[in-house]
């Protein structure tokens, strides 16, 4: 299975999104074979959902709470999502990590409240500059993906996503990719997430068309989740094609 996922973060506005959307339909193959989504802020989804859920691609959104309902201002909950045409939600985002105190602990009840709804989880985990220079880098995915010890299997995607090459041009090195992602297929195996389900890994952090094909060559690497690329109907039609 190949994914490419866009993640738009706190971008475009309604009229903006109906274009890309328009243009990235005129571009696609008429029947890509990688898994496509989107990921847009939750005031477009419906809009996005609208336009591209019929023709098979992923809407995701960006963030979800672990209950159903009740005084969580600010907060969208699994089914408030799923009622305006998501199949899936992004999970632990490094800027959710970062800038909004996502813990780990929150992360495994999302997850369980995402199958609940029948939403798929693209999880994100990732390593900072000074956790790598540390060393510390396959402990730190380690701990990130000890949740599913709790949660116990389930429909899942990973991306892999270094916090130091998110948005800053700096795209991680082959072998670099290939340790991260050989870990992660084995700690995957090792909880058990993989009995069941296909989980592919999906690589991100300043994937652009110039660089996605060789990362699509590295083994363990099955797509990309794309920021700043993504903005780019033309560039995600790019990608898209690659990883077809
Ligand atoms: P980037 O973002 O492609 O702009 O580096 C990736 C992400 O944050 O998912």
């Amino acid at each position: 299975m190949r994914c490419v996922v866009a993640n738009w973060k706190m971008n475009l506005q309604s009229e903006e999104a109906r274009a890309f959307c328009e243009d990235l339909l005129v571009h696609l193959a008429p029947e890509p074979q990688a898994e496509l989504g989107i990921a847009p802020p939750f005031t477009l989804l419906s809009l996005v959902s609208g336009l591209v859920r019929p023709k098979g691609l992923h809407v995701f959104g960006q963030n979800g709470h672990a209950e159903d309902k009740g005084a969580f201002t600010g907060e969208i909950s699994m089914p408030q999502l799923r009622d305006v045409g998501c199949s899936g939600v992004l999970l632990g985002h490094s800027e959710r990590r970062q800038f909004f105190g996502e813990t780990d602990e929150a992360l495994a009840k999302k997850i369980k409240a995402a199958w609940q709804w029948d939403l798929l989880p693209l999880l994100c985990i990732g390593e900072t500059l000074a956790q790598r220079d540390a060393g510390e880098t396959l402990a730190v995915l380690g701990q990130q993906l000890s949740i599913l010890s709790q949660t116990g299997p389930g429909p899942l995607w990973v991306a892999y996503e270094p916090v130091w090459a998110i948005g800053t041009g700096r795209r991680a090195e082959a072998p670099q990719v290939l340790e991260a992602h050989a870990f992660i297929r084995a700690e995957l195996i090792r909880h058990g997430a993989c009995a069941d389900y296909e989980v592919p890994i999906l690589y991100g952090g300043s994937v652009t068309p110039e660089s996605f094909p060789e990362l699509l060559n590295i083994p363990e690497v099955a797509g990309g989740l794309v920021g700043g690329a993504s903005l780019d109907p033309h560039k995600f039609a790019a990608l898209a094609k690659q990883a077809d």
